[in-house]
C-alpha cells in the first residue's frame, strides 16, 4: 500500500482515497500543507469532509486565513470547538496560561482543545488525511503515508508525507493557494497563538511549537 501511494501525484492519491473509501475527512489547521491538500479537494470536487479545530486561542491571523481560503474557493469546511464545560473547568483551576507550568499541563490543554474535538471530528470517519511531512521532524520521519491510527480507530492518510518544503512552497506559489501571513514573519509551523513563535535562522522547522518544552513537540493528535 505504501509503496504504491508513493508513485501516484498528489492529485491521484486523493482521488484514490476518494474513490475507494466511504467517509473519507480532512483535518486543516490551515498551515501551508493543509492549505495544497484543500486545494486539490475543493479544485477536483472531490467528496472529502474539510474540517478543522478552533482552539480558541488560535492567530488572528489564522482566522483571517479562514475567512479568505472559504471566500476564495467557495466552500465550506465544519469547525469543531472543545466542549464550553471543560475549558470552563480548567480555567477556573488552573487559570488561563496553565500550558507554561509543565508539560502535563499542557497536555491537558490540548487534550481538551484538541483531542476531544478530533475524536467527535471522527466520528464514523473510515479515513483521516492530514497535512504531516516527514521532514518536519525526526518523530515524524517515520510515519507512513498510509497507517493504522489506533487510538482514533481509523485509517490515517498523510498525502503530503514525502514532499519537501520546497517542493509545498513552489506548489503554494504557482497556484497562488492563500496561506497564512505569518509565514513572512518567520513562523514555519503555526498552531495556537499562546504556543508558538517565530523560528530563528538555523532552528528547526517546529522549534516554535512549545518552544519552552524539551518534549517531542506534540500536541497528542499525531502519537506515533
Ligand atoms: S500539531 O499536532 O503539532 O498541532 P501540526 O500543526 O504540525 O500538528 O499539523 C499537522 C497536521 O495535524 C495538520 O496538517 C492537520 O492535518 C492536523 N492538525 C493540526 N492542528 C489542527 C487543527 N487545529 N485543526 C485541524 N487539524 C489540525
Ligand atoms: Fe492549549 Fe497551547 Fe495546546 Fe493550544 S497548543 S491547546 S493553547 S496547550
Amino acid at each position: 500500500m505504501n509503496g504504491k501511494l508513493l508513485e501516484f501525484s498528489l492529485t491521484d492519491r486523493l482521488k484514490w482515497v476518494a474513490e475507494n473509501y466511504e467517509n473519507v475527512v480532512f483535518s486543516s489547521s490551515f498551515g501551508q500543507e493543509d492549505q495544497v491538500i484543500a486545494h486539490e479537494i475543493w479544485t477536483h470536487k472531490l467528496p472529502i469532509e474539510i474540517f478543522t479545530l478552533d482552539t480558541g486561542r488560535l492567530f488572528q491571523e489564522t482566522y483571517e486565513l479562514m475567512d479568505k481560503t472559504k471566500s476564495r474557493y467557495k466552500m465550506e469546511f465544519k469547525t469543531y470547538f472543545p466542549e464550553t464545560e471543560m475549558v470552563q473547568n480548567l480555567v477556573k483551576e488552573k487559570g488561563f496560561n496553565s500550558f507554561y507550568e509543565s508539560v502535563e499541563n499542557r497536555k491537558e490543554c490540548c487534550h481538551i482543545r484538541k483531542i476531544i474535538p478530533l475524536k467527535k471530528a471522527l466520528k464514523g470517519a473510515e479515513v483521516w488525511i492530514t497535512g504531516l511531512r516527514a521532514e518536519q521532524s525526526d518523530n515524524r520521519s517515520n510515519m507512513n503515508i498510509w497507517e493504522w491510527d489506533e487510538p482514533n480507530n481509523v485509517f490515517k492518510f498523510n498525502p503530503l508525507l514525502d514532499w519537501t518544503y520546497d517542493q509545498m512552497v513552489v506548489f503554494i506559489q504557482e497556484n497562488k493557494i492563500p496561506d497564512n501571513i505569518l509565514h513572512r514573519k518567520n513562523f514555519i509551523s503555526i498552531g495556537c497563538a499562546p504556543c508558538t513563535r517565530a523560528i530563528m535562522e538555523g532552528e528547526e522547522p517546529r522549534a516554535g511549537r512549545w518552544s519552552w518544552e524539551a518534549s517531542k513537540k506534540e500536541c497528542g493528535l499525531h502519537s506515533s
